[in-house]
């Protein structure tokens, strides 16, 4: 049977543009599927109608960089990138080491990105290969969709923590065990950044993605010390960026977050390579890492997602995230929106699956009660709406959930 929504109707239609219907529709196949989308029409008799209105349905947001284990460590305000991570991450990465409290933050994680209108995420767990099988078991629970990985770390890391080329069998395990399953879960090979992994490390994660069909997650360039530390440990004049690329890290599949501090002809090896950012701002700002130059990316068509970067990031909502977006750079809540969705589906690969409403992708959507002040009707403006819902406090919160066409959340 097919399932027809009825509410005002809002998703992004290119970069910088949106496609909104006042009085529209989307109608969801037995197989979770879109059929359509559009002005509302009256549907055959069969169909079963969901009737939201007065509410707005937008497509689910998706969250290009996230980690499980820092989601109680957020707000530890103070200090730089390398000594955040030392005083205040890996103690709270070091407690997943305990199967139950990997498990249990895993599960709270996405109940809280569900909560904020979140419908897929890609998320780091702790080293421990264990908690990655967690994080999935509780991914599948929760209905989330989700690219999942468990940071490798060969140096510079408390040895506890250390995770190098000989875990990747176990990775390769995870990957064969969770790619793919219910298409909703993915896995990624994730070499953390560059300063805690030997080239080797590098290099053999890059080959296991390969040979696997897996995604890679990293961070890049976050940092000027961190950049500086590169340096050092790999010698030569190659930029952080290169190192990358000659270790083959960069590639279709790819996500690097951050990528603050690079040059043109760095911005020029990821749009070559095809790899894609995962854009920060709210983590950006807490740790004071510096501003992506999200104009320079532009110009040498980067592809580009939002990432909350919970721990350093303070706050579940990605649109929260589009705030700062706004805050930090000369741009418009449509195209913050855009990335928030169709980008991100295309930084996390997933473009021919989700990210706005066009037929015969998956339905994942939310249902937001309209910004105060404004109503749903023709005479409104869809810039305004995103704007509402952006500038809401806290971020605006979803009434449901839907993903692959049916409701797995319901607002408080
Ligand atoms: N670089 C390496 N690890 C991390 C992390 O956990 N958070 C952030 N923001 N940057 C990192
Ligand atoms: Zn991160």
């Amino acid at each position: 049977m097919t399932d027809v929504h009825r509410a005002a109707v809002l998703h992004a239609s290119g970069t910088d543009g949106v496609e909104y219907y006042a009085d529209g529709a989307i109608g969801v196949g037995p197989g979770g599927r879109i059929e359509s989308v559009g002005p509302w029409r009256e549907p055959s008799a069969e169909a079963r109608v969901h009737d939201h209105r007065p509410a707005l349905l937008v497509p689910g947001l998706i969250d290009t960089h996230f980690h499980i284990p820092q989601i109680d460590a957020r707000g530890r305000y103070g200090l730089p990138l390398l000594q955040w991570l030392d005083r205040h991450v890996y103690p709270a990465e070091r407690a997943c080491a305990d199967p139950e409290t990997a498990r249990n933050m895993a599960r709270r994680a996405f109940q809280s990105l569900l909560a904020h209108g979140t419908t897929t995420v890609a998320a780091y767990t702790s080293c421990h290969v264990q908690a990655a099988h967690a994080a999935f078991e509780e991914a599948s629970a929760a209905g989330i969709r989700a690219v999942i990985g468990n940071p490798l770390m060969d140096r510079e890391t408390p040895p506890d923590l250390r995770a190098g080329v000989e875990a990747l069998a176990a990775c390769e395990e995870t990957a064969a065990r969770w790619e793919g399953k219910h298409g909703r879960l993915f896995y990624a090979f994730t070499p953390r950044f560059a300063v805690s992994c030997t080239p080797a490390l590098l290099a053999s994660a890059a080959e296991a993605a390969r040979r696997t069909g897996c995604r890679i997650m990293t961070h890049l360039a976050e940092n000027e010390e961190e950049v500086r530390r590169v340096t050092e440990l790999f010698g030569g004049d190659r930029s952080y960026t290169a190192v990358y690329a000659s270790h083959g890290i960069l590639a279709p599949g790819t996500i690097v977050a951050h990528a603050i501090h690079l040059s043109g002809e760095d911005c020029e090896s990821l749009a070559r390579t095809g790899t894609a950012v995962a854009h920060c701002p709210s983590s950006n700002f807490f740790l004071k890492s510096g501003r992506m130059d999200l104009s320079m990316l532009d110009n040498h068509d980067v592809t580009i997602g939002l990432g909350t970067d919970v721990g350093a990031g303070p706050s579940f909502s990605l649109w929260e995230t589009m705030r700062d977006m706004l805050y930090t750079n000369d741009t418009t809540p449509e195209r913050a929106f855009s990335s928030a969705t169709r980008g991100g589906a295309e930084a996390l690969g997933l473009w021919d699956r989700i990210g706005d409403f066009s037929p015969g992708k998956e339905a994942d959507f939310c249902v937001y009660d309209v910004p105060p002040g404004l109503t749903a009707g023709s005479e409104s403006r869809p810039d305004e709406m995103i704007a509402g819902l952006i500038f809401t406090e806290g971020g605006a919160r979803p009434r449901e959930v839907w993903i692959g066409g049916r409701r797995i959340f319901s607002g408080g």
